[in-house]
Formats: structure tokens, C-alpha cells, sequence
């Protein structure tokens, strides 16, 4: 099966510096791990990326219409600006699931709206790390219910 794209936006590569009475302790690294585990005892293959730059995000949503077989996308900032982001994901034609470690509807009024939402097939934010394996469970679920 064709693996799973984790697309991650722009400042998660801070993630362990960055804040973290937020977004905790874990870096990146461990979080890809993490998830790493969950995929292999699921049986899914996962791609883990992370970029700064909005167009590679774009360009990786673009990808996985035809290399992917969902995408779990945390677009950090750019969930709350980025029109480019939310057109690419209404292509895709395969599962979407948003995440963010933090639960953005607690936070600042800024956060609360996301461009990804209404684009995707759910959304799981406020778990931590803890969010991003809910959310391979839920693309394995997704895709089982499909194949059956
Ligand atoms: C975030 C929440 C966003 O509002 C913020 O800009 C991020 C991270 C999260 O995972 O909680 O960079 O997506």
C-alpha cells in the first residue's frame, strides 16, 4: 500500500525548544518515531515531512493525490492563512486528517479558524503527540473500511 504522508508546517522542526508548556517536550524527531511505531503496528508505511516554506507543503499535497494513501497534516501557522493549502488538499481525493498538538480552540481568537477543516475528514487537536497516532489509527480505519 502506498504510505501515509505526515506533513508537518512551518516552526514543528522547533518542536522541544519551542514553547513548551504548549506544545511539551518532544522534538520532532520523537514525534516521527512515535508515529513511526504506531504505522509498523498497523501495518501502514508513513512519509514524515516538515517544511517552512508553504509552496513545499503545497507541492507535497499535490504529490500524494498519486503517491499517498492519506495525509495527516498538521499545517502549524499556515492552517489559519493559507487559501493555497486549502485548494491542494481539494484535490487530493484520498483521506485527510488535521492535527495540532494543541487544542487551537483554547487558545488565541486567531487560531480558531482553520482553512484545513473544511477539507478534511477530521480533525483532532489539544493530544500532544498522542494526537498524531489517533490519527493514524484513524486513517487505517478509513482505509480498511475502504479495501472491505
Ligand atoms: C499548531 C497550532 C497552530 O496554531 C500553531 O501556529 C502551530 C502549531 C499545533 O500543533 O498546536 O505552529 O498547529
Amino acid at each position: 500500500m502506498k504510505p501515509v504522508y505526515v506533513i508537518n508546517g512551518p516552526n514543528l522542526n522547533m518542536l522541544g525548544l519551542r514553547e513548551p508548556d504548549v506544545y511539551g517536550k518532544e522534538t520532532l524527531a520523537g514525534l516521527e518515531e512515535r508515529c513511526r511505531r504506531k504505522a509498523q503496528a498497523l501495518g501502514l508505511d508513513i512519509s514524515f515531512r516538515q517544511s517552512n516554506i508553504e509552496g513545499e507543503l503545497v507541492s507535497w499535497i499535490q504529490e500524494a493525490r498519486n503517491a499517498a494513501s492519506g495525509i495527516i497534516l498538521n499545517a502549524a501557522a499556515y492552517t489559519h492563512t493559507s487559501i493555497a493549502i486549502h485548494d491542494a488538499l481539494k484535490v487530493a481525493q484520498i483521506p485527510i486528517i488535521e492535527v495540532h498538538l494543541s487544542n487551537i480552540y483554547k487558545r488565541e481568537p486567531f487560531r480558531h479558524h482553520s482553512y484545513v477543516s473544511p477539507v478534511a475528514d477530521g480533525v483532532l487537536c489539544g493530544f500532544g503527540g498522542q494526537g498524531y497516532e489517533l490519527a493514524i489509527d484513524a486513517i487505517h480505519e478509513i482505509l480498511t473500511k475502504k479495501k472491505g
